[in-house]
């Protein structure tokens, strides 16, 4: 009888062995949760993303005491403002929805990392992420009104801004526009490489911003290839982005782990909408079980390479953590 001289089952013969040999961990310290806040209504929950609630400002410091509660250090702010225009004015206001949003997350946990998304799209009545001008979103013009979203943002005092709508030098414009007003030590974290995906249609059902024309071909990376997300990455590194994101996470893993390999950057994986709703309706079907599908996927993630996921699991996930008495599954 010969024995098998490698036995892999050997470091799986128990919960402590296969502990000490884990290779990723999934901590509260990596997640970011993302919050929506609508300036008009009542709380309302989304169709197709069970679970996940659309707050009024009134119910915002309740909802941020919650996710601070459960050791989450880190949100994701999206508007739904009450009016839409041709030029996203609504966006860059005072006034406007994630402006007054801001202070009251600061109010209610002083030391959460605020995050806010910098796009046109929930704000524009085109639904686009750039100003539309003679029928074609215009790169040039919208990075001049990125700029002043992302100044505005910085100065409801955001931590961190995340422009998403893929204009071409966004990154650059914006830092530049952060800095000239005083906000140099204001983060971005541009969703760097932002696929034309199909798995956004709940989040645009969420926040009301699906185009009414066309689609985001014209400006959000093709899932067809390597290159171009990579080229996507190095840019905005070059243009000064403090973090680089890739978008979606599940069936992008390659590239997250290609931009770990290749750049010395945080880097930020967004688990999106579609991907919640996959893992929510296979679950409520009773066909697979959430927090084991929840467990597996945010260790793919960080095992592909990524620091920090956004995920609307992260309050299901830092519970996870809090029930098992742990700082990390
Ligand atoms: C808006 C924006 C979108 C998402 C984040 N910011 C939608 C889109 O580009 O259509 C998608 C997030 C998700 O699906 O969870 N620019």
């Amino acid at each position: 009888m010969t024995f098998p001289a490698v036995r892999l089952r050997r470091l799986r013969r128990s919960e402590g062995m296969r502990a000490l040999v884990r290779e990723t961990s999934v901590s509260v310290d990596d997640l970011i949760c993302p919050v929506f806040v609508q300036e008009s209504g009542e709380q309302s929950s989304v169709g197709s993303m069970p679970g996940m609630e659309r707050l009024p400002l009134s119910g915002l410091a309740a909802e941020i005491e919650r996710i601070s509660a459960l050791g989450i250090r880190a949100v994701m702010l999206f508007g739904i403002p009450e009016n839409k225009d041709d030029e996203g004015s609504a966006a860059s206001q005072r006034d406007g929805i994630v402006q007054k949003a801001i202070p009251a997350v600061r109010d209610a946990c002083k030391d959460m990392v605020i995050m806010a998304d910098a796009c046109l799209c929930h704000y524009t009545t085109s639904g686009h992420c750039g100003l539309v001008r003679d029928g074609i979103v215009d790169n040039d013009s919208s990075l001049a009104a990125l700029s002043r979203i992302a100044v505005s943002l910085a100065g409801a005092g955001a931590d961190v801004i995340s422009p998403s709508a893929m204009m071409d030098g966004q990154v650059a414009a914006i830092r530049s526009a952060l800095d000239s007003a005083g906000h140099s030590g204001v983060s971005t974290m541009p969703h760097s490489a932002k696929h034309s995906s199909a798995f956004y249609a709940p989040f645009r059902d969420a926040a009301d911003c699906a185009p009414k024309f066309g689609d985001r071909r014209t400006y959000q990376t093709p899932y067809t290839g390597s290159r171009e997300p990579i080229r996507e990455v190095a840019a905005d590194i070059e243009e000064g982005a403090d973090i680089v994101m890739i978008k979606p996470a599940l069936a992008y893993l390659d590239l997250i782990a290609e931009t770990r390999r290749r750049f010395d950057v945080p880097v930020a994986a967004y688990s999106v909408s579609g991907e919640y709703a996959l893992v929510k309706a296979a679950s409520m079907q009773g066909w697979m079980r959430e927090e084991d599908m929840v467990r597996e996927i945010l260790h793919s993630i960080k095992r592909a390479g990524a620091d920090m996921i956004v995920t609307y699991f992260a309050k299901l996930a830092a519970g996870m953590i809090q029930n098992e008495g742990r700082r990390s599954i």
